[in-house]
């Protein structure tokens, strides 16, 4: 297998609105992120993602850009950034940004100029339509509700722009040339900065087919944006070309946010040869609890197996075409301890449990601001307390279908992206540590618990678990086998995840029971082993004082939420 350097890394996610505040108002900030890299190197990550920094009204908090070579000022200074970059770099981590070029902020100096001087060459940076019979061009809904069609405040010409997310957002015009070498030159300004690649924004919509149209899928009229606006033949070209203009030219890494790809196509966008991404994430084994596509309001009471299958499923299919990201958390995702461990499963075993399933598969494994104390989601009772722009569309398409006000607020609390964004918990004195100031948004209430102060250090906590996986990818002597190695699934109890990684050096097996039942699992594979005890078992969730794996020739029996690597 041809490797590639960042096969090998693990990431870590920083909002960095929400990691650490130095200067007392309330936000987080880049000199923040530089005070925690001893802590990030301690627990052996490699390469942190940062989420955007740079300037920004803020509407989506950063994900709305109003200049993409700057850094916004409530996260500091260009010479701050420079400063984090290199003191990463002094502890081996790299730095990656997050490149949202699917749509600046309506505050970028671009837009500002489209509308103020619609003659301008900015004019067509954007997409700009006429009315149809004085009606919004057509009827496709954005992602955060409502048209994809505003009109501009000052707008001269009476036409609408367009935008995939937020009024705020306004879509760039990618079949502009002039803006497809934009994109390029900023991402080149920041390679030559010291970056190391970028995580890829919503770039599945950079594509529109506008002779398409939709019937109406919901109460407000509209058609969901995805139909026409993501995924459109002639995207894949576009990216094409900035891969060659920008990261093969670097050799920097790109990740995309890529939703709603079908396996049969991944080779466009991830294979090997041809791919015009290094890696992605396979969103398709994100949304197993959402009964209805797009809106919050139905939950499956779903079970282990079906997950397991959707993840294999994707293992499978990802790798026959290039590599995958692992990852169980993100900035729009709740927190993965409530999401994916069911009401008997909130306690520390299970949380290592998950934790050991979705770090071994094959790919490069993502770790998520406070994921690695087993951080869960909050219980808010007032939609005032939200500041996400989608958690409040939400809820408010929740009252349109009727539900009642107090069951949306237990609906948008189960999904709503403030679950991973409240303050990072780094110990339990007021405001966790996190500020000395009010912080933007309240913290998770349970962090009096669950926070880095109670857990560093502490040999059974789950950063400590994360900690040791962690090594144990990157400086074993089965590293090789844990980066590289092919996966395999292996039958098992439904509620109960067996897989295998196999390499020329060796064959790991990772076992982990997500139920609270003792398990007894028989897998073949282990009648070779002599004495599993002699150091076989290379990483367990359970403490040495309460007794090992218990293996009986191919028979492993399983304690409640009991996970265990072991190599053959
Ligand atoms: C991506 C981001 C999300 C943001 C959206 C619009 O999905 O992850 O946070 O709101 O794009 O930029
Ligand atoms: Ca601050």
């Amino acid at each position: 297998m041809d490797k590639k350097w960042w096969q090998k890394e693990v990431i870590y996610q920083i909002y960095p609105k929400s990691f650490k505040d130095t200067n007392g108002d309330g936000i987080g900030d880049l000199n923040g992120i530089r005070e925690k890299l001893p802590y990030l190197h301690d627990l052996g990550i490699t390469m942190i993602w940062i989420c955007p920094m740079f300037p920004t009204p803020m509407a989506d908090n950063g994900y709305d850009i109003a200049d993409y070579r700057g850094v916004e000022p409530l996260f500091g200074t260009m010479a701050d950034i420079d400063a984090l970059i290199a003191e990463a770099k002094a502890l081996d981590i790299k730095i990656i940004l997050d490149l949202v070029v699917n749509h600046s902020s309506d505050e970028h100096p671009w837009f500002k100029e489209a509308i103020a001087n619609p003659t301008s060459k900015y004019r067509d940076y954007y997409i700009f339509k006429k009315p149809v019979d004085g009606q919004p061009p057509n009827n496709w809904r954005s992602i955060f509700g409502g048209s994809v069609w505003e009109i501009a405040e000052g707008e001269q010409l009476g036409e609408y722009y367009f935008h995939t997310f937020h009024k705020k957002q306004p879509d760039l015009n990618w079949e502009n040339p002039a803006v497809r070498q934009e994109v390029a030159d900023l991402v080149n300004f920041w390679f030559e900065r010291g970056v190391e690649g970028f995580r890829i924004d919503a770039i599945v919509f950079i594509k529109k087919d506008f002779s398409l149209t939709f019937a109406p899928d919901g109460p407000d009229g509209l058609a969901d944006v995805n139909l026409g606006g993501a995924n459109m033949p002639g995207m894949i070209e576009f990216l094409a070309e900035l891969k060659e203009r920008t990261f093969a030219a670097y050799d920097k890494v790109s990740i995309a946010e890529a939703a709603g790809v079908p396996y049969e196509k991944l080779d466009e966008y991830i294979g090997r040869e041809r791919g015009v991404f290094d890696m992605m994430f396979d969103f398709k084994t994100t949304e197993f609890d959402l009964q209805t596509e797009g809106i919050w309001t139905s939950y499956y009471d779903w079970d282990v197996k079906d997950y397991k299958a959707m993840m294999y499923n994707s293992q499978v299919e990802v790798g026959k075409h290039g590599w995958a990201t692992t990852f169980i958390s993100n900035h729009d995702q709740p927190r993965a301890a409530s999401k994916y461990l069911r009401a008997n499963a909130r306690n520390p075993y299970a949380v290592k449990a998950l934790a050991t399933t979705y770090f071994f598969v094959k790919g490069t494994p993502f770790v998520y601001q406070g994921q690695e104390l087993g951080m869960v989601n909050f219980k808010w009772d007032d939609i005032y307390k939200y500041d996400d722009i989608s958690t409040i569309d939400q809820y408010e398409r929740a009252l349109l279908l009727e539900v009642d006000e107090d069951n949306a607020i237990e609906l948008v609390n189960r999904r709503s992206r403030d679950n991973t964004r409240t303050p990072m918990p780094w110990d339990d004195s007021e405001n966790a540590g996190f500020t000395t100031g009010t912080p933007w948004l309240p913290l998770t209430e349970t962090y009096d618990e669950i926070n880095v102060k109670a857990q560093e250090g502490v040999g059974d906590s789950v950063f400590s678990y994360y900690k040791e996986m962690i090594a144990l990818r990157q400086h074993s002597d089965y590293s090789d086998t844990l980066i590289y190695g092919d996966f395999e699934p292996l039958p098992s109890s439904d509620d109960v995840f067996v897989y295998k990684r196999v390499a020329e050096s060796n064959t790991i097996i990772v076992i982990a029971n997500w139920s609270e039942e003792i398990q007894v699992e028989t897998i073949p594979e282990l009648g070779d082993i002599a004495d599993i005890a002699a150091g076989k078992v290379v990483l367990s969730n359970y403490a040495e004082a309460e007794g090992a794996l218990a293996v009986a020739g191919n028979q492993v029996t399983l304690r409640p939420f009991e996970a265990a690597v072991i190599a053959l």
